[in-house]
């Protein structure tokens, strides 16, 4: 008799704990995407507070940015000799904090752009400045042999997008040359990785003014285009536009023989089933990672996809492991109990 009237309060703060735990989990998880979108919002809206002075080139590159870095700019008008304040045309404005964390953080503005920058008014001429390409750069070099630019060049050159707009269409347009930073081979965060890379593409196909600029075509509507899709939000937030639109091969991290629509990815098994085409695209970097610092074994059964798809999901699998944890508790103190009343 003693001892039942000892396991029910007992049994009462399990449920209790149980209960927390589970809504605590609901939480954490739900609100995470939404997160990720306001803070790169943010980071491109709010000036400045960091020090980048440690750059090698932040002093002479704020020759630049003193008027390139914000919305408003001043110069001496050389007649008059007073000083005029000027709004800043919008799509010439860059950040400074989102410059000094891209890939190209280290150089001088004018490593890219002509000298002749340094005088305001600009030439008229300068517009027609020649820019490299990355692949001027980067071909050929031993350093970036793992990013296999040759290769990349050429599904580019295989991709729609060449293939519309040859001449227009350049490694810049998806590359912006003031902010593109790697994330797929070093972001642990797969749910930024996916904002960074389908802004990407949204920058155009969510935006009518950077599309026009290479085609007269009315921009179809992503959002329509996508109905068929359940959950459309959620798989815009769980997976790349490029899972369904470029071709993946084994030698790239990231794919870039974008496809023409009718190729792209519909059937829902391919992403949901167990050899689900994500393992070797969106996990990829990840999976081989994992097979590399702990063995094969334990990254492909330990990595977090060993099933995609609704039937895959973090929430659950921490309310399994809490389930599992307060079953053993829960062994531990019948035992205690069945000992002591003993
Ligand atoms: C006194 C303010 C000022 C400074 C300093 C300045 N710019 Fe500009 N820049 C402008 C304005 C205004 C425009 C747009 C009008 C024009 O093209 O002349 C512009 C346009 C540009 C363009 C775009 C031209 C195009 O294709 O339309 C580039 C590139 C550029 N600046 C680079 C630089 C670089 C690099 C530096 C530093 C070496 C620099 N600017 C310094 C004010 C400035
Ligand atoms: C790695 C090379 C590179 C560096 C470094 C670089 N730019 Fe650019 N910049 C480019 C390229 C390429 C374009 C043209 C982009 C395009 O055609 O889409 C460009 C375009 C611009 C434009 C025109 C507006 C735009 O975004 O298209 C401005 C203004 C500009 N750069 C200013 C700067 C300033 C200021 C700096 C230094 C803080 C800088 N750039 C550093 C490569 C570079
Ligand atoms: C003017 C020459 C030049 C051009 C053009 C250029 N890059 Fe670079 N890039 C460099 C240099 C130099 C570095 C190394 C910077 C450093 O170590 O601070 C670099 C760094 C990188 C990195 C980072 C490597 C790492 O390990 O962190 C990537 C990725 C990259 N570039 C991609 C590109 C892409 C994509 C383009 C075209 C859209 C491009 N680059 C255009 C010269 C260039
Ligand atoms: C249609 C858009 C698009 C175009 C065009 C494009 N890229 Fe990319 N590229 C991407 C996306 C998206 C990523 C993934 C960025 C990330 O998360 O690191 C990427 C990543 C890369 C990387 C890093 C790959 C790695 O192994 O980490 C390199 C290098 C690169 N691109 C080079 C190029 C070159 C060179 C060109 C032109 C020949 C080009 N890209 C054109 C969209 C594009
Ligand atoms: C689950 C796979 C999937 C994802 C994720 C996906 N798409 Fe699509 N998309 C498709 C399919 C399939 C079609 C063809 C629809 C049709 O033909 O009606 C399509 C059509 C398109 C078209 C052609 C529209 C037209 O009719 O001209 C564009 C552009 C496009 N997608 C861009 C994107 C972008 C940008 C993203 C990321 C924000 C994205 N897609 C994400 C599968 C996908
Ligand atoms: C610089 C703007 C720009 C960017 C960035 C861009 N696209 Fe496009 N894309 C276009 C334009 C313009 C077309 C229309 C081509 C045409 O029909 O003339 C297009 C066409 C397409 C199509 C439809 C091809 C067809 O069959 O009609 C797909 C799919 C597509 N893009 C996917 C993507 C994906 C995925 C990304 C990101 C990795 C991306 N795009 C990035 C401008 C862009
Ligand atoms: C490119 C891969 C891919 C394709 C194709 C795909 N899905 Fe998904 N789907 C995902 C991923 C990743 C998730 C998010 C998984 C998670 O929440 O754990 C998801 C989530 C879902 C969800 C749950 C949404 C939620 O918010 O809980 C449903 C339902 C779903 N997919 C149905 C479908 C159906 C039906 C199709 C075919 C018409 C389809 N999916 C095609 C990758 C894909």
């Amino acid at each position: 008799m003693i001892r039942k009237a000892n396991i029910r309060p007992a049994w009462a703060v399990l449920v209790l704990m149980m209960l927390c735990l589970i809504l605590f989990t609901l939480i954490k998880t739900s609100d995470t995407s939404t997160a990720v979108n306001k803070k790169i919002q943010s980071e491109l809206e709010t000036p400045s507070k960091t020090d980048h002075s440690k750059f090698k080139n932040a002093v002479e590159n704020e020759n630049c940015f003193k008027c390139h870095g914000q919305s408003k700019y001043s110069y001496e008008n050389p007649e008059s000799k007073k000083t005029v304040t000027k709004k800043m045309f919008a799509e010439l404005i860059m950040n400074r904090d989102v410059f000094y964390v891209s890939n190209h953080r280290e150089f001088k503005c004018t490593d890219c752009h002509s000298e002749d920058y340094n005088t305001f008014p600009h030439a008229g001429n300068l517009r027609m400045e020649t820019k490299a390409n990355c692949i001027d750069c980067h071909g050929g070099d031993e350093k970036y042999a793992k990013f296999k630019f040759e290769q990349i060049e050429a599904e580019f050159q295989a991709s729609v997008h060449s293939e519309k707009h040859s001449a227009d269409f350049t490694c810049w347009m998806c590359h912006n040359a003031h902010t593109y930073k790697i994330n797929a081979r070093s972001n642990e965060n797969i749910e930024e990785t996916i904002t960074y890379d389908n802004m990407i593409c949204l920058n155009c196909h969510g935006d009518l003014k950077n599309y026009q600029l290479l085609t007269d075509k009315v921009k179809p509507n992503i959002l329509k285009k996508h109905e068929w899709l359940p959950n459309q939000a959620s798989h815009f937030t769980n997976v790349r536009c490029i899972e369904c639109h470029a071709r993946n091969e084994d030698t790239l991290v990231v794919a870039h023989h974008v496809v023409s629509k009718k190729d792209a990815v519909r059937k829902c098994e391919s992403c949901h089933s167990k050899n689900s085409i994500l393992y070797a695209s969106l996990y990829k970097y990840q999976v081989s990672e994992k097979i590399q610092k702990e063995g094969v074994i334990k990254g492909l059964l330990m990595g977090e996809n060993t099933s995609i798809g609704p039937d895959k999901s973090n929430t659950l699998n921490i309310i399994s492991l809490v389930i599992f944890g307060l079953t053993v508790l829960v062994i531990i103190i019948h035992a205690a109990l069945r000992i002591k009343n003993n």
